[in-house]
């Protein structure tokens, strides 16, 4: 059985203040142990003061992004390294977001470096992948599905995959109010777990936490975490208020 895994995925929202409000109310509201692993994505801004708030607590921290760098510093205006977010209390780094890939231009090879970089330095990477509208339309789920994990993943060892988590997003139900349903969303984590074990194993595999993100929310997430291989949530919009993400996290 593999624990639920539920993160939220801030975005670019909310001033330090707002998110230690938001992290010390979320400890309150939550008794350990958690029957869950909870993870929140507070922007750049606000990782330690929340990594304060929540010092002790079973509740993990996340960095959206991180610089692909494998030497974890130099001459990058602007860029944030994988061990300063280690140092700042981050254990998990999205990684591949489709807002990434798509507003960014992040492409396979440096999101590859970036997976290095971060569990070189301790991280645990949630790689995000998924298709888009038309790639759906025109039956291409799965092709790009195996294509993201081949490039992504295959070539990465067995104690590496231990310290990744696979978020499927499929690009059009993000932010969109369009979830897949859940049999949509359960028959493409089924294709990646098949997928998982052809490249790095049945062990791994049996193991990995594959996490649905695009339009989460209090009203489906129960539906979704019923199929088998849906292991847990990267949730966006519905992350930031406090009582919608205590009551996805709380879904049983
Ligand atoms: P929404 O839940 O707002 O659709 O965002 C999903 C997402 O992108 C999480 O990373």
């Amino acid at each position: 059985m593999i624990r639920p895994f539920i993160a939220g995925n801030w975005k670019m929202h909310k001033t330090i203040g707002e998110a230690v409000d938001f992290a010390s109310r979320l400890r309150k509201a939550l008794a350990e142990p958690l029957e869950a692993d909870v993870v929140i994505a507070p922007p750049f801004t606000a990782l330690y003061a929340v990594a304060e708030a929540l010092r002790g607590s079973e509740i993990h921290i996340c960095a959206q992004n991180l610089h692909e760098d494998v030497s974890g510093r130099g001459a990058y205006t602007g860029e944030v390294s994988a061990p300063m977010l280690a140092d700042v209390g981050c254990e998990y780094v999205i990684i591949g977001h489709s807002e990434r890939r798509t507003l960014f231009g992040e492409k396979n090879g440096v999101i590859v470096k970036k997976i290095r970089t971060a569990l070189k330095f301790g991280l645990k990477a949630i790689l995000c992948i998924g298709e888009t509208l038309n790639e759906r339309d025109q039956g291409k789920t799965f092709t790009v599905v195996e294509r993201q994990i081949k490039n992504g993943l295959s070539n990465f060892i067995v104690d590496d995959i231990k310290n990744v988590v696979i978020a499927y997003e499929p690009v059009w139900a993000i932010g969109t109010g369009k979830t897949a349903t859940p049999e949509q969303a359960g028959e493409v984590h089924a294709f990646i777990r098949h997928t998982m074990e052809k490249y790095s194993g049945k062990d791994i595999s049996r193991c990995l936490a594959i996490i649905y993100g695009g339009s989460v929310s209090p009203d489906n997430i129960r539906d979704l975490m019923a199929q088998r291989d849906i292991n847990g949530a990267l949730v966006g919009g519905a992350s930031l208020e406090i009582e919608s993400f205590i009551r996805i996290v709380k879904f049983t």
